[in-house]
């Protein structure tokens, strides 16, 4: 499943763009540089790729196409034994379930109901860091990710402690179909084993806890609906995959940009809620966690071009290939240096948010994007307030095929104790420079 990648060389900023830089650094993860052009084209396999904010957009919010990413097409070809999870489902099932759990979701729930939660998590694993004085990055943000995500849902009752590791080897077992080969085998059993011990120690006492008591949660949610046991254990596998390692690359990702620009930490740590917010959705726009979104067409898919004509009919049947990092880099929408961090960049469209498609569009857009957002904030702003934090050791790249996307591993942070008073004057001197620097691109 992991195959290393090489960040792909860049151009080192001009000491004239340098010297007015409102903007953080360049693009660290992208496996290749994505073209651009063309915006909408079929390939010799009958497969469609895009690459342009406006056809996606438009693809993600018809009717006319189904899931087919994260391996939904092998779920979906086996008989229905079961109820499909939430990621997996499509219409009029699939919108009667977001209906249901988007009060869980809802921006004033997350701030009021798993603020709390957040803040005294980010405290115990800086703790952490204070003590220890150097650590994996990685280990703190998986934590994390995990623990928010299993409240949301109510994996709160696990017995034995280790959940995050325990949903962490999913990913280690890689299988794109069962053959001869002995080590196709072994993962399938690694794979199994993995699923029976997440589901004894974290799902069933979960499901037995709510069965006698109902909680605000997702589990409680899915028992008042009659799921089964295996049914529950389907979601909180994809919820694991689709909120906890999701939200752990990207609070990792945003770290590393941060930790690089002094004056963009210094930016992050002084502005306001709202501010803070556009910033991170800036680092998902330029790293996109899930960097493609599949989906197949049910019936024919006309797509119209800017002035109404015609411009692609997509046939009935067809796999559509949504390549995020391209369409997050359209220069009609994000203007020039689309593959630089430019936090508050002006946006030329209707209605865009300024992640663009980090979290989706359409009818599958991400619900969990609030609660994301916001055990980022609070995670990041303990943590790069810390005086003396340095990076020692940039991340190992590598890339996860399940959702096609980034994952950073053994990034080293340090608290650097002589460079306490050090690192507090770079930081001021950064911000003074910070303040007059122009904001426009
Ligand atoms: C930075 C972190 C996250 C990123 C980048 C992210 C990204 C995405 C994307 C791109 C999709 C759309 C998939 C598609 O259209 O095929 C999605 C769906 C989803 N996400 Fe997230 N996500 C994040 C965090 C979360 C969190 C914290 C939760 C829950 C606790 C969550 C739960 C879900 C669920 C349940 C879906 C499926 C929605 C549906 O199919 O209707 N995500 N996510």
């Amino acid at each position: 499943m992991e195959n290393s990648i090489t960040a792909p060389e860049r151009e080192p900023a001009s000491a004239e763009q340098g010297a007015r830089r409102p903007w953080g650094g360049e693009q660290k993860t992208a496996r290749c540089l994505e073209r651009a052009e063309p915006a909408l084209e079929c390939d010799q396999t009958g497969v469609w790729h895009v690459r342009a904010f406006n056809e996606a957009r438009a693809i993600l919010r018809s009717n006319a196409v189904r899931q087919a990413g994260f391996k939904a097409e092998v779920l979906t070809r086996l008989p229905r034994l079961m109820r499909l999870p939430l990621l997996f489902s499509d219409g009029q099932e699939h919108q009667h379930q977001r209906r249901q759990t988007a009060r869980f979701f809802a921006p004033r729930v997350v701030s009021e109901q798993y603020r709390d939660l957040m803040e005294a998590l980010s405290e115990q694993l800086i703790e952490k860091l204070r003590r220890r004085r150097k650590v994996d990055l990685s280990r703190l943000t998986l934590e994390m990710a995990v623990r928010v995500a299993a409240e949301v849902v109510g994996l709160t009752d696990s017995l034995l402690p280790g959940m995050a590791r325990r949903l962490e080897a999913f990913f280690r077992y890689p299988i794109e179909r069962l053959s001869p080969d002995p080590r196709t085998w072994l993962n399938f059993l690694g794979l199994q084993w993995a699923v029976l011990r997440f589901y004894w120690l974290d799902v069933r006492p979960a499901i037995r806890a709510r069965r006698r008591q109902p909680r605000q949660d997702v589990i409680s949610h899915l028992l008042a609906q009659g799921y089964s046991p295996r049914e529950i254990l389907t979601e909180c596998v994809t919820y694991g995959a689709a909120g906890m390692i999701t939200t752990r690359e990207f609070i990792g990702v945003a770290a590393w940009h941060l930790l690089e620009q002094p004056a963009l930490r210094q930016r992050f740590l002084l502005a306001p809620e709202e501010e803070r917010l556009t910033l991170l959705e800036e680092v998902l726009r330029l790293e996109p966690v899930v960097g493609h979104l599949y989906r197949r067409t049910s019936q024919e898919l006309i797509l119209a071009g800017p002035a109404g004509e015609e411009q692609a009919r997509i046939p009935a049947g067809a796999l559509i290939d949504l390549h995020i990092y391209a369409i997050n880099a359209d220069e009609r929408l994000v203007g020039a240096q689309p593959r630089r961090l430019c936090p508050g960049r002006p946006l030329h469209g209707e209605r865009v948010v300024p992640s663009l498609m980090g979290f989706g569009d359409g009818a599958h857009r991400c619900p969990g994007a609030p609660i994301a957002l916001q055990e980022s904030d609070i995670f990041l702003r303990r943590l790069l307030a810390l005086p003396g934090l340095r990076l020692e050791r940039p991340p190992r790249l590598h890339w996860n095929e399940l959702i096609c996307g980034y994952e950073l591993r053994d990034f080293i942070v340090s608290l650097d104790e002589e460079g306490d008073s050090r690192s507090r004057v770079e930081m001021e001197s950064a911000a003074t420079g910070m303040a007059t620097a122009p904001r426009e691109p």
